[in-house]
């Protein structure tokens, strides 16, 4: 590993606002993030595969009624958005460093309001690791709220055609769809939702600039 991300995994062991949690460890924020780490009862958004977190850290600031988490395994890319929120003194944003896959240990029933997948990994070749299988939304209705809403913000036609199809196959009723999301903000007039797309990730960036089409779509689950 290269000195600089052994200085970033270093850094974010002693930033208050990350938090780590390894498998099979006892992890005493379930079912208490609301009282013991943001000390509110405002609404909680997780972003998973936050990355370096500039849904997390941006909602955030848009946002200072509603808490946000950014989940990710990779401390040094997690690493650039806690050190912004710490920098900017914000308490309504956290960040985990773990896998997502056991989720469920992380959050208590009903702890969740939304959740957002920017630019998951699209898991070509193992389809039950993407982030809206059915084996993952069967965990995240463990935690999120009745009615609570799933945002997904991608490039990848293979992701977005599968979430699709598990939207149509389980049901899951449709609150937003925009295969071409920058299109349709051509003509949006909702300026809540002009800022909220206005905030665009590392990986967005990147994959734009290679011409790659932004899709999004935003579906409720319970
Ligand atoms: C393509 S990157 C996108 C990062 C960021 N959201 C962005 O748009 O720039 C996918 C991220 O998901 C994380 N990730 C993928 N699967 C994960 C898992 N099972 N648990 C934790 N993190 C995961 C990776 O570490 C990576 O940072």
């Amino acid at each position: 590993m290269g000195k600089d991300k052994l200085a970033r995994f270093a850094a974010i062991k002693t930033f208050e606002n990350v938090l780590e949690y390894e498998r099979n460890q006892p992890f005493p924020m379930r079912g208490n993030w609301h009282r013991d780490f943001f000390k509110n009862d405002n609404p909680l958004v997780l972003e998973l595969g936050c990355g370096k977190g500039e849904y997390s850290v941006g909602l955030a600031k848009m946002y200072p009624n509603k808490n946000f988490i950014g989940l990710d395994i990779k401390g040094n890319r997690m690493f650039i958005g806690a050190r912004e929120a710490l920098k900017l003194n914000m308490t309504n944003v956290g960040f985990l460093r773990t896998r997502i896959d056991f989720i469920e240990a992380l959050f208590g029933p009903n702890e969740v309001d939304e959740i957002w997948l920017t630019f998951s990994d699209p898991q070509p070749q193992k389809p039950k690791k993407r982030l809206s299988s059915a084996i993952f939304i069967e965990r995240y209705r463990k935690f999120l709220k009745p009615g609570g809403l799933v945002h997904m913000k991608t490039d990848n036609d293979l992701l977005f055609e599968f979430t699709m199809e598990q939207i149509e196959e389980h049901g899951y009723p449709i609150v937003d769809y925009r295969p071409d999301l920058y299109a349709t903000l051509e003509t949006e007039t909702d300026p809540a939702q002009r800022e909220i797309f206005s905030i665009k990730t590392h990986y967005e960036q990147l994959f734009h600039a290679k011409g790659h089409v932004i899709k999004y779509v935003c579906f409720k689950i319970n």
